[in-house]
């Protein structure tokens, strides 16, 4: 088949191109380069044809769709803490992209459409696991432009026949998470501080809560919605479906890298949920999905990839 994935030079998206391009499939990446990197398709560069451009731009969107049967759609400025600082900047990437995409697929006959979303679009629920059917409460502009984007497919499906599928990803970890940023996801803050001497930083007392999914399911998630029946418009959770509390994680890092367990605290970000974990039942009848890989398991492969790519750093700069 042949496929485009949009910011396929990112964490997540980079991940699904290798595993596309494994199983045979033909593929099309689109990237801005703002947080993706060419490195990361490294493996796979002479299979993978690269389009540099911003989903956000009609023209670039509709040469990007141009013969593609399928989209996943992974371009995004993937920050809740972001979004809060530059909430425009933030809604071009991730709100107005996914509706030029839609569009652009649509307008070149493009037959599934699958979509990054965000757990975060539950905000604080007051009950957990976090179910599909329960409404949405978005805390921050990341998470309303998420849920605009859920709104738009659900729309695509009913009024254009364009097959729909919207994955709720459940703080996505793994190799090749960016963690340069400060925006960056916590487990590779926590990750590169710990190898660097340094000591992490906790937003608050510790004691909020995520289910952390190894992006290995992510993958899984994904390769399932390409070819699942049924696809009906409405969302699905893709999470590990256990909760860790942010402090506990810290000390599961610091044993497996045999640094001290220690924490300086900073206030709590603006816009941050509490508690987040995932019912995962609608994943399972849909996509036939289970999570294969556990936290541990997952923290292990990333500490590991972090470890060589730190080790590799100093020997460049040594
Ligand atoms: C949110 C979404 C997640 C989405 C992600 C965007 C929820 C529950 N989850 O993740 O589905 O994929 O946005 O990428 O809304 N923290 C620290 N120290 C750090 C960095 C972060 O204490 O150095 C804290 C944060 O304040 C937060 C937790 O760790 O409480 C997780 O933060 P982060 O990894 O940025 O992800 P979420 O904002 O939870």
């Amino acid at each position: 088949m042949k496929i485009l994935v949009t910011g396929g030079a990112g964490f997540i998206g980079s991940h699904i191109v290798e595993a596309l391009v494994r199983r045979g499939h033909r593929v099309r990446v689109i990237d801005n380069f703002f947080s993706g990197h060419r490195g990361n398709l490294a493996a796979v560069k002479a299979d993978v044809e690269i389009l540099r451009g911003d989903c956000a731009d009609p023209a670039a969107a509709r040469r990007s769709v141009r013969g593609i049967e399928a989209v996943f759609h992974e371009g995004a400025i993937p920050s809740v803490a972001r979004s809060v600082a530059e909430p425009l900047r933030c809604h071009r990437a991730n709100g107005t992209a996914t509706l030029t995409m839609l569009l652009a697929a649509r307008d070149a006959g493009v037959r599934r459409f699958i979509y990054a979303s965000s757990s975060s679009v539950y905000g604080d629920t007051p009950t957990l696991p976090k179910r599909e059917t329960m409404e949405p409460r978005p805390l921050s502009p990341y998470a309303a432009e998420k849920l605009s984007g859920e709104h738009y497919l659900r729309i695509f499906h009913r009024l254009f026949g364009l097959e729909t599928l919207s994955l709720r990803y459940f703080n996505i970890f793994g190799p090749r998470q960016d963690p340069s940023s400060p925006y960056s996801g916590v487990i590779s803050r926590f990750t590169t501080a710990l190898l660097a001497g340094q000591t992490p930083v906790i937003y608050g007392d510790g004691q909020q809560s995520r289910d952390f999914t190894y992006v290995g399911n992510v993958v899984d998630a994904n390769l399932r919605a390409l070819t699942a029946r049924g696809l009906d418009g409405e969302p699905v959770n893709v999470a590990a479906g256990r909760r860790v509390v942010l402090r506990a994680l810290l000390s599961a890092l610091a044993r497996e890298l045999g640094r001290p367990d220690e924490a300086r605290h900073e206030p709590a970000r603006a816009g941050d949920v509490k508690h987040s974990l995932a019912d995962v039942s609608r994943a399972r009848r849909l996509l036939g999905y289970r999570p294969r890989w556990d936290l541990e398991g997952g923290l292990k492969k990333t500490t590991a990839w972090y470890r060589e790519s730190h080790r590799l750093r100093d020997r460049r700069s040594g």
